[in-house]
């Protein structure tokens, strides 16, 4: 499968999130389920997407003792999902632990890290203690994040272009935040097209509402998939 569209299926019920699987095609995207649906519906949730054929990013940021983590590594990755993910200021120890995890269970689930939230203000991260601009911290706890063994990392695409330099081509770029040419950027505010996001060296791209909001799911993305492949 070569899409790098992650369809983000963000709902407070089942029925819709079956009513969009059932309009989207397993071999055009993949899904991410987060911390709504989980914190709901727990692993069935993710099991509902994989019995439809879906490969799953299992969103839940994992941030705790190194123990702890990795446990939750290996409970996510006996799921059976394609993708998960920790906050990369968990530490160097619980990344590693987390990695160790996903090795001894032989699990090729895909690990990647948070960097900085990108709904933090540059006054908020000073508040939590960290100095420096956001983009300062991106980049290093994305550095974090690779000698920890992270895969990859998710990041705002407008960071892609400056990480994708410091950490080269194997190292994933996960990036929200897209939004194509003309289409509400609802609350997201510093967004890019697909296609930039994509050529400023996202891996894959989540995207919520322009495709969970469209009249035709499928036909949105195609749309957006047409116009990387532009
Ligand atoms: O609807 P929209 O395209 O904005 O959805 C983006 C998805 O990516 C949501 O599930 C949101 O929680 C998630 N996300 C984000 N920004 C981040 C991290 C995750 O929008 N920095």
């Amino acid at each position: 499968m070569t899409s790098p569209i992650i369809v983000a299926v963000d709902y407070p019920q089942l029925e819709p999130a079956q009513d969009l699987l059932e309009q989207l095609d397993p071999a055009l995207c993949r899904v991410k389920i987060g911390k709504e649906m989980f914190t709901r519906f727990g692993p069935s949730a993710a099991e509902m997407c994989m019995k439809k054929g879906f490969e799953v990013f299992l969103d839940l940021k994992f941030h705790d003792i190194p123990n702890t983590v990795a446990g939750a590594c290996r409970s996510a990755a006996e799921l059976g999902v394609w993708m998960m993910n920790v906050h990369a200021s968990g530490g160097r120890r619980m990344m590693e632990a987390a990695r160790e995890s996903l090795d001894k269970a032989n699990s090729d689930t895909l690990l990647i890290a948070v960097t900085i939230l990108t709904s933090l203000s540059q006054e908020e991260i000073h508040e939590i203690g960290y100095s420096g601009t956001p983009e300062e911290n991106v980049s290093r706890l994305a550095a974090l994040a690779k000698s920890s063994g992270m895969h990859g990392v998710v990041c705002s695409p407008k960071e892609a272009e400056r990480l994708r330099a410091e950490n080269g081509n194997d190292f994933l770029l996960v990036t929200p935040g897209v939004r194509p040419a003309g289409s509400d950027t609802g609350d997201q505010r510093r967004v890019m097209t697909p296609a930039d996001a994509m050529q400023a060296g996202s891996s894959y791209l989540v995207v919520g509402r322009p495709i969970t909001g469209a009249e035709e799911p499928n036909e949105a993305l195609t749309s957006i998939l047409a116009s990387i492949e532009d």
